[in-house]
């Protein structure tokens, strides 16, 4: 049994959506004061353990727990613990912003959860809390140590790199990252939701100068390894880390996409970078626990999958849902 999109795509990567709430404001993804969603339309723990069971049963052998930020969402650790258990399922993995990891790290890990990216963009407290509006980079700092310590198979640090934010501590978050062993991945800024005070055509840092800013410093070694994600990745003989450039804008790598989105309401959303979604939410309210009617709305969704994105790098915004909305 396997997915398989109108291009011959194989489908086997599910990003999960949990809530769009979060505890930090990151200027690149919300405004100041965003609206969040009503509770009535945000998928509930079974119905998000449902689909998740559906995509499993259809083939998906990944699938990454998004937000907003997984951990404000209550009783996730059950969520965790039941998708666990899902036969088929290699790689149950999380993207968090590590604001509540000295409290779930290790719950996380016991409940099944193989892999963590913790998102980091910058090591000076100042402007951790200005890059996040809310967030303290102490608690973020003690989350990562925690999920050290909690045995997971791999962690990974996510830096959205911006010009005039953090582009001057991209070496430092290699330092970082090789101190404490982890991976860590460069993400080229996307034009997802409307946000008042953030102009993306000035501040687009593409993956090369930022490979260019750490060539001087290590010596940096192209591979083929994939971590089932869109991330392309260097090692370095001196260290077991990896690093990786994920580069919307300028490699585009939508001819190798294995992935499927479903928002927090419940939208099958067939490629970040395009509107055009298929209602997830209505066929298990309308079926409840009828499982075969939710694959066949699945399976027929594939044929909609678009060939690319069209991100372009320009003033304007392309696609008007906010990052947290659709699960990063
Ligand atoms: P691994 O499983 O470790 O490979 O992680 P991942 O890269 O799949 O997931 P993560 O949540 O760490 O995502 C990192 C960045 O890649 C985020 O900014 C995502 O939005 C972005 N990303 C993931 N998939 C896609 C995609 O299909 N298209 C685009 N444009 N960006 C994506
Ligand atoms: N462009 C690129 N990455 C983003 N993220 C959130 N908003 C954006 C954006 N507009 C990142 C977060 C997190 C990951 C899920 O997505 O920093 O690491
Ligand atoms: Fe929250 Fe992640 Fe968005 Fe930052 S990028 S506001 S941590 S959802």
């Amino acid at each position: 049994m396997s997915l398989t999109d109108g291009f011959g795509r194989k489908i086997d990567y599910l990003r999960l959506s949990v809530t769009d709430h979060c505890d930090f404001r990151c200027i690149y993804c919300m405004d100041e004061k965003p609206t969040f969603l009503p509770r009535s339309e945000v998928l509930t723990l079974e119905e998000l353990e449902q689909i998740g069971r559906a995509f499993v049963e259809l083939g998906v052998r990944k699938i990454r727990l998004t937000g907003g930020e997984p951990l404000v969402k209550s009783d996730l650790v059950k969520l965790v613990d039941k998708l666990a258990k899902l036969p088929g399922l290699d790689d149950l993995c999380m993207t968090t912003n590590g604001s509540r990891l000295t409290k779930f790290a290790q719950p996380l890990a016991d409940a099944g959860l193989q892999r963590l990216n913790i998102s980091l963009d910058t090591l000076q407290p100042e402007r951790f809390t200005a890059t996040t509006r809310t967030g303290k980079l102490e608690r973020v700092l003690a989350g990562i140590d925690a999920a050290r310590d909690a045995g997971f198979q791999r962690l990974k640090l996510n830096a959205v790199a911006i010009k005039g934010n953090n582009d001057d501590e991209i070496v430092d978050l290699v330092r970082f990252a090789r101190e404490k062993q982890v991976d860590i991945t460069f993400i080229e800024e996307m034009p997802l939701g409307i946000l008042a005070d953030n102009r993306r055509d000035h501040s687009l840092l593409t993956s090369d100068e930022v490979r260019a800013r750490i060539a001087p410093h290590f010596d940096l070694i192209a591979t083929t390894e994939n971590s089932g994600g869109p991330a392309r990745y260097y090692k370095m003989s001196d260290s077991p880390i990896r690093i990786g450039f994920i580069s919307p804008h300028s490699h585009n790598f939508c001819g190798d996409c294995n992935r499927v989105r479903v928002t927090t309401t419940g939208e099958l959303l067939l490629c970040l970078g395009n509107e055009n979604s298929v209602d997830l939410r209505k066929a298990v309210r309308e079926h409840p626990n009828d499982i075969e009617h939710l694959k066949q709305v699945i399976r027929d969704a594939m044929g909609a999958k678009p060939e690319k994105h069209h991100f372009s790098t320009g003033a304007e915004t392309q696609i008007l849902r906010f990052m947290s909305h659709t699960g990063g």
